[in-house]
């Protein structure tokens, strides 16, 4: 069976990110979901000096094997200020040193949310811009906007934008198989 990885770009207990990427991967039928919960995967804040005394830190190791132990991955980026949250982005530094190709080359389904109108574009759009030369393999994406709105009691309601993930999950079920 596939293994699909959920990942939020988010650390918080409750985000919104993390909701939107089970909920998405669990779309895909017939495949095993995993949910990769930054808060397992702890890690000091990264530092040159750091790496140079100690080499890269197990813990990015692990979570970087454990990406790409995946056959298709839906990561949910949460937008801090236009940009990733400090949690992911020390997260991806760190992985970024064990290995330049992060993602692997493994099929992607790039997703971001906020309460406000306008869902995480801005690190939307820097992420598909960085992370193909990451290893990136993004192969659709997805912005859902007023998460507060258009997600209710578990589901995405809107029905536009339903329609547009169910697009977008369908590029990567056809991707990963
Ligand atoms: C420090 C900080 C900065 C934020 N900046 C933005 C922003 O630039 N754009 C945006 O849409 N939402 C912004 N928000 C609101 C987040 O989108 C909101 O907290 C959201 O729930 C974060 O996703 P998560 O629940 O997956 O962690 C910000 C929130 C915090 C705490």
């Amino acid at each position: 069976m596939k293994k699909i990885i959920a990942l939020a770009g988010s650390n918080s207990k409750h985000s919104i990110n993390k909701i939107l990427a089970t909920y998405t991967a669990n779309l895909i039928e017939g495949a095993k979901v995993e949910v990769l919960d930054l808060n397992d995967y702890e890690l000091p804040m990264y530092s040159i000096d750091y790496e140079m005394e100690y080499g890269v830190h197990d813990i990015a190791e692990k979570m970087l094997s454990t990406i790409q132990s995946a056959d298709a991955l839906v990561v949910s980026l949460a937008e801090y200020n236009g940009s990733y949250t400090s949690a992911f982005k020390n997260a991806f530094d760190w992985m970024s040193r064990a290995n330049k190709e992060v993602w692997g080359n493994i099929p992607m389904l790039l997703m971001a949310t906020s309460p406000g109108g306008r869902g995480g574009a801005t690190v939307l759009s820097a992420a598909k811009t960085t992370f193909p030369h990451l290893g990136g393999n993004i192969v659709a994406d997805f912005s859902l906007p007023s998460f507060g709105n258009n997600f209710v009691a578990g589901a995405l309601v809107n029905e536009e934008l339903k329609t547009e993930l169910d697009n977008a999950v369908n590029k990567l079920t056809v991707a990963m198989n």
